[in-house]
């Protein structure tokens, strides 16, 4: 289909509906998984609305069931297509992904058209980085459902306590709601959908330092070696746009990043990886390799008459990759082979909602991007289309070029991508971070039911840039932020250019010790945190999750949002926390380094009665061995039982999936004065064993610390009494 004959079918759709809403029926509905059921409205066609959030085409596996409850109605006004849903009883409202605002959804609106929007500010934040077009309610007694609309065309969602509604300005889109026993399964039902993270390295779940504005090779050294003197943990270094060669994508300056080979190195040998951004805006420059061989391989985006689209971004102007051409994807992939020889090991792609400064401004705002009818040519399975269609997928189809990329150069290793930009189902390729927070505790507050939600939206490894990009940073706020930032899925402190040292030394000793403590707090979890990645990876669950998970009846607990637990086990108190509710329960305090809970600023850790969490020691850097030993704290239920899985593997590279990984449950039974504790069960054919030297177990009882020492191989006793 031409972009003319889709115009065309607009132009019909727009006569045939005139000016007032009309109903659009419902053409087919069926059952395409375990409670999911799929909605095509009639006059749906696929080369106006392709899909760019799900996995895979859905296969019907049965007839909707006459007992069905939740049904769409689709209508068409003035030829945009839209959906509602109304809904009855006491419904709890979740989902929307990146937004600002509550926990609880209900009476939001949010805007799906993925902007720069910096401190939050652009339409008071209803407006950010990425899209997902997805809501979950959990009803009274704890069922829930979701639904997605499988739509990328610019659009408005509404979530009313009684109706849910999504405008699009685009053509009709299919909806699919699950329909399930919780919302853990509805997440579960929606990863089915839009697939899962895949299993992360080791590497990116430890600390992450970064800034706009590392502008040396020279600079880059001292931070990285500011932490190993001073032995804060840390595993990344980021390389922001100050390492290109006047902001060209894909090179070096000479000046002052001369050797990227001679300095990825020497960052390897002290235990550091390198992430380093990569835009999608090509300097538009006749001398540059890159500008010249999209040029050549024909695979810019056009203006309307034919000629290329220019838009201003750092480099000043610049082309744009038109990434729904496969050809495009192929081009961009092969980018990145020479670039990532040189030693690179991630790569942050930013400033692809695309944000352009000179951009279009559709709404009067002060970033742009393109105008709407920039065509895009599509290819495959992806038909010519409007910007308006394409503009919330650029994130994602130019995150599924660089992954390809990345793997292709580094076949053995598991890719590490971080973005901007996004679409749900988009977390199939890369993480993100919430974009340009504001230096100020409201942004520090937000930070928590933002990443809870993008969480319940699909997108599980997500933070915040800890500390707040834009704006200077106290002492007392960014310790306040690490405190509980520490626990966030992705935890990597950033900041904008010409804004004050944002390091964790950098203020002060007193605030250097709590960072300290902080980040050897995640150190110390990575076990139980990579153990709770590999159980993502595999359900699509969230990392961090809300406090209603801990018990989806307690009403209580539904717009809880200063605490999240981290997986099922571990709850954080951040500092900051006002009065929160917590779930009912036997839930113990854990202790994990030496005046971690003498800090004031510190997040308080509780273990939930009947788990077991297994930690590692205090490490610099996830290359160090974890488990010398390792260490169980256990706390039981009120049977004087518990249980915990751990996860282990190389940490890197595909041998996971020839079964070289073991996935060992913990169990732990009181009898008599003793706690005996073994492996019940083991998955997986990795010889853990020598992974595994000795085992420290800590059981707590009311507050009281009892412990005993074994291996892996036998009973590990625990006196306590
Ligand atoms: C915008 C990003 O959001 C920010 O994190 C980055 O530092 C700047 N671009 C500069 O590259």
């Amino acid at each position: 289909m031409t972009l003319k004959n889709i115009f065309f079918s607009f132009l019909i759709l727009f006569f045939t509906s005139g000016i007032n809403a009309q109903k659009v029926s419902v053409q087919k509905k069926s059952l395409v998984g375990n409670g999911i059921a799929e909605f095509i409205p009639t006059g749906f066609d696929k080369n106006l609305t392709p899909s760019l959030i799900l996995a895979q085409e859905p296969v019907q596996i049965g007839e909707l069931p006459g007992s069905w409850k939740l049904i769409p109605e689709f209508i068409v006004k003035e030829g945009k297509a839209g959906a509602s849903l109304k809904l009855t009883g006491n419904i709890s409202l979740y989902g929307g992904g990146e937004v600002t605002g509550p926990l609880l959804r209900n009476g939001q609106s949010i805007k799906l058209w993925n902007t720069d929007t910096g401190a939050y500010s652009v339409e008071g934040g209803k407006r950010l980085y990425q899209s997902h077009p997805w809501v979950m309610g959990v009803r009274d007694n704890g069922t829930a459902f979701g639904i997605l609309f499988d739509s990328s065309w610019k659009a408005e969602l509404h979530t009313n306590s009684d109706e849910i509604v999504f405008n699009t300005e685009g053509a009709l889109f299919r909806i699919y709601i699950i329909d399930r026993q919780s919302p853990q399964e509805v997440l579960m039902g929606l990863a089915e959908l839009t697939g899962t993270i895949k299993l992360p390295a080791r590497w990116t779940l430890g600390y992450h330092q970064c800034r706009f504005s590392y502008a040396t090779e020279q600079r880059v050294r001292e931070i990285a070696d500011t932490f190993r003197t001073k032995n804060i943990p840390c595993d990344v270094i980021w390389m922001d746009i100050d390492y290109m060669d006047e902001y060209r994508i894909f090179t070096f300056d000479k000046n002052q990043f001369p050797n990227p080979k001679k300095l990825n190195k020497d960052l390897h040998d002290k235990g550091f990886r390198a992430v380093y951004m990569v835009d999608p805006g090509v300097k538009f420059d006749e001398n540059y390799s890159v500008y010249q061989s999209g040029s050549k391989n024909d695979i810019w985006v056009k203006n309307p008459d034919g000629t290329d689209y220019h838009g201003k971004v750092w480099p000043g102007y610049c082309t744009f990759p038109d990434f729904t051409m496969p050809r495009t994807r192929n081009w961009w992939a092969g980018l990145y082979k020479d670039f990532l020889a040189t030693g690179i090991d991630g790569v942050w792609n930013d400033m692809n909602e695309p944000a352009i400064f000179d951009g279009d401004l559709p709404e009067n705002q002060r970033l742009g991007t393109m105008p709407y009818d920039t065509p895009h040519r599509g290819g495959d399975n992806l038909p010519e289309g409007p910007h308006l269609l394409y503009h919330n997928a650029y994130g994602r189809l130019m995150v599924e070029a660089s992954y390809k990329g990345i793997l292709n150069a580094n076949p053995d290793k598991r890719p590490f991508l971080l973005t901007r930009a996004n679409i749900l189902g988009g977390q199939r390729y890369a993480a993100t971070w919430t974009g340009d927070n504001y230096a100020s505790m409201e942004h520090l507050k937000l930070s928590v039911p933002m990443s809870i939600t993008l969480g319940l939206s699909g997108q599980p490894f997500n933070g915040p840039d800890i500390g707040g990009f834009l704006g200077n940073t106290s002492g007392d706020l960014w310790a306040n932020w690490l405190g509980f930032g520490a626990f966030m899925p992705f935890a990597r402190g950033h900041a904008c250019n010409g804004t004050n040292n944002k390091e964790p030394w950098a203020y002060g000793e007193a605030i250097e010790k709590t960072s300290k403590i902080a980040l050897e707090r995640r150190y110390r979890l990575l076990p139980y945190l990579y153990t709770v990645f590999h159980n993502t990876s595999v359900t699509g669950l969230p990392v961090m999750c809300p406090a209603f998970f801990a018990d989806t009846k307690d009403p209580d607990l539904r717009n809880e949002e200063q605490i999240f637990l981290v997986g099922e086990n571990l709850l954080v108190i951040p500092a900051f926390a006002n009065k929160p509710t917590l779930p009912s329960g036997i839930w113990e305090d854990i202790s994990l380094v030496d005046g971690d809970t003498n800090d004031a600023y510190q997040a308080k850790l509780k273990i939930k009665g009947g788990s077991i969490i297994p930690v590692g020691k205090i490490i610099q850097n996830t290359g160090e061995n974890s488990f010398d030993p390792l260490t169980l704290i256990i706390c039981l239920d009120e049977k004087g039982k518990a249980e915990g899985k751990l996860y282990l593997d190389d940490g890197d590279g595909w041998d996971y999936k020839k079964d070289d990984y073991s996935l060992l449950t913990f169990v732990a039974e009181k009898q008599g004065n003793d706690v005996l504790i073994k492996i019940s069960d083991k998955k997986g054919k990795r010889n853990f064993e020598k992974d595994l030297n000795k085992i420290t177990a800590e059981v707590i009882i009311n507050g009281k610390k009892y412990k005993g020492n074994g291996t892996s191989k036998g009973v590990i006793k625990v006196r306590i009494k």
